[in-house]
């Protein structure tokens, strides 16, 4: 697996929220993870710089699997949380397929959540939630927690 300094030239910084050091604890909770079978999920996508953070320190060795709307957010009751819906809508496929550049084994199911996790019954060995409400990670995990291997994480 690439070192995170050398993952450091990848420009995912530029198409993320997340700032250095949070990217730092998700490559550092996917390292030790790297052994287990199962793939890997991000749900929670918008301009890519996390799925690309994952897709490079994997290099193709396990399936990654990303999945958004790439419509923003979906409508929520008031106390979910700050946000409202269509929030972070200013992203699209073509943008993240174009991102993800020649990176391997990767897929990007663009669809509502928890809809575009049906049919799929592989084990997971890792995921990435970063979804902002409440109801979205809830339905994340009820799907996709009975898969997890043992060992393996959420990272929300
Ligand atoms: C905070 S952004 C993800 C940030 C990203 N991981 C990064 O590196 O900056 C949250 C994303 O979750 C998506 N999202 C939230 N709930 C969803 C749902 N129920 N179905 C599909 N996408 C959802 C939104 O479309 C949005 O792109």
């Amino acid at each position: 697996m690439k070192s995170l300094k050398e993952l450091q030239t990848v420009p995912m910084l530029k198409y993320s929220l997340l700032d250095d050091k949070r990217m730092g604890v998700l490559y550092k909770c996917l390292s030790e993870t790297l052994h287990l079978e199962g793939a890997v999920y991000e749900c929670g996508v918008f301009f890519g710089g996390t799925a690309l953070l994952l897709a490079t320190a994997l290099e193709g060795r396990k399936t990654l699997r990303l999945f958004d709307s790439f419509e923003g957010l979906p409508e929520a009751p008031p106390e979910d949380n700050h946000h409202k819906k269509g929030d972070f809508s200013q992203t699209s496929f073509a943008h993240v397929a174009q991102l993800m550049g020649e990176q391997t084994n990767f897929s990007i199911h663009k669809g509502w959540l928890p809809d575009s996790l049906e049919g799929l019954e592989e084990t997971v060995s890792f995921v990435h939630l970063d979804v902002d409400l409440y109801k979205s990670y809830h339905d994340c995990l009820d799907n996709i927690y009975p898969r997890l291997t043992e060992g393996g994480y959420h990272c929300l």
